[in-house]
């Protein structure tokens, strides 16, 4: 978690910057700047920043329109600054969407003093940015292990239950040509990848959850797999930002799809916060898992961010989870017990689990997963409660 505001510096020469971060520099991070105003928008998308900085003085015309930009965009705080005291600016700073406007001078203050009067504005947009929000990825080791099942059952669990601070759950299918999250959910898809990604910079909150796909119970998917030919050209970097721009919005991104590790899997993958990794109790998906885990460890993962879940757990099985963590170096974090009639029913019917079985033992495997990623969603909001207090008192 970061627990300063990240911020990009717009419309300002090599000195102003350096004149702006000698004031600023430790109570922000910069991550990026330009002296192009039009560039603003652009920057915003790709960084997220919570506060952009927008020097005024070298063309106030592009600066101005930049600023109504990125108010638009939603989840960045824009600030101007100048070194012109014109009243006149300030009013038409107000109109552009600017949440402040400071001046900058050799050895005033002011401009940390309005960053540290912003911090509650700057916190608001940075909890829509998805300081609180989880992406979890739900990775099968072997094909056919659960991980469809477990995906569609876990975020349709974190809809009903587990809503951090009352935020969306959406669960991404990420298997453009074979997934298979729509048919576990008895849905069609209205809304998809590839309209994702080409209308990013058009959608805000609201239009956001009206455009994604829901299923019964309101939980929101995001797939391709009913036009697959669409996702011919989706690369890497348009589900990056896709990633972020859900978890902007949502409380829980829960990821499916992921297959091997090809550039999109691995940029989900880079981006989750938890990889629960499925393995059922057999040879084969042993052997994969330890694989997996090897790569897994050497792109940097640790222990913390992955988390071995055992599918298809029978209480006398042979391939106990002790033996099994053992095998593979990693606790089994979490069990979900096999139960084939029911599983089967629930998809064959389009149905989860909890529709069909609600008391069954699988279905509250299932759902007792939350505890391995939420009791750190509510560690987060605390610190980020506490930086905020921080903040305001220095
Ligand atoms: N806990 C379980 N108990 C019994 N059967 C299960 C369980 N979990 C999954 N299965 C069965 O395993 C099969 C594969 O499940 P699922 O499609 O969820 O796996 P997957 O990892 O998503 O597969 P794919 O590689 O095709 O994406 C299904 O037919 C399902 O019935
Ligand atoms: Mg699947």
């Amino acid at each position: 978690m970061k627990s300063n505001p990240s911020i990009i510096i717009v419309g300002a020469e090599e000195t102003e910057q350096t004149l702006l971060m000698d004031q600023i520099g430790d109570l922000v991070n910069l991550a990026s700047s330009a002296a192009d105003p039009t560039q603003a928008p652009e920057l915003t998308r790709q960084h997220h920043p919570d506060l952009a900085l927008l020097f005024l003085d070298h063309d106030p015309g592009k600066i101005f329109e930049a600023c109504r930009d990125i108010a638009r965009l939603n989840g960045c705080v824009p600030m101007i600054v100048s070194k012109n005291r014109d009243p006149q600016q300030i009013l038409q700073a107000m109109k552009a969407g600017a949440k402040a406007f400071s001046y900058l001078e050799g050895e005033s203050n002011e401009i940390r003093q309005t960053i540290l009067d912003l911090s509650k504005q700057i916190s608001v947009a940075a909890g829509k940015q998805g300081l609180q929000s989880k992406v979890v990825a739900v990775f099968s080791c072997k094909g056919g292990s659960g991980s469809t099942t477990i995906a569609t059952n876990l975020a349709s669990a974190l809809h009903l239950h587990g809503k951090p601070s009352g935020k969306k759950t959406v669960l991404v299918d990420l298997n453009f040509q074979m997934g298979d999250v729509l048919a576990f959910l008895d849905i069609t898809s209205r809304y998809t990848w590839r309209n994702l990604v080409d209308n990013m910079h058009r959608l805000d909150e609201v239009l956001l959850w009206d455009s994604l796909t829901r299923n019964a119970f309101g939980l929101h998917v995001i797939s391709q797999s009913d036009v697959p030919e669409e996702a011919d050209n989706l690369n890497a970097e348009g589900i990056e930002r896709g990633i972020a721009f859900l978890r902007r919005y949502a409380g829980y991104v829960v990821i499916d799809g992921l297959r091997d590790f090809n550039e999109i899997s691995l940029t989900a993958l880079d981006r989750a916060d938890k990889i629960l990794l499925v393995v059922t109790p057999d040879i084969p998906a042993l052997k994969n898992a330890k694989r997996c885990l090897t790569i897994f460890r050497q792109l940097g993962y640790d222990n913390d961010k992955m988390k071995l879940v055992l599918n298809r757990h029978e209480r006398r099985a042979r391939l106990d989870p002790d033996s099994i963590g053992d095998a593979l170096e990693m606790p089994v974090s979490a069990t979900v017990s096999n139960d084939y009639a029911n599983v089967i029913q629930s998809i064959n019917e389009g149905r989860l689990l909890l529709e069909i079985a609600p008391r069954a033992q699988v279905t509250r495997d299932i759902e007792n997963l939350i505890g391995l990623f939420a009791e750190q969603i509510a560690e987060d909001e605390e610190k980020f409660r506490l930086s905020d207090l921080w903040r305001k008192r220095r």
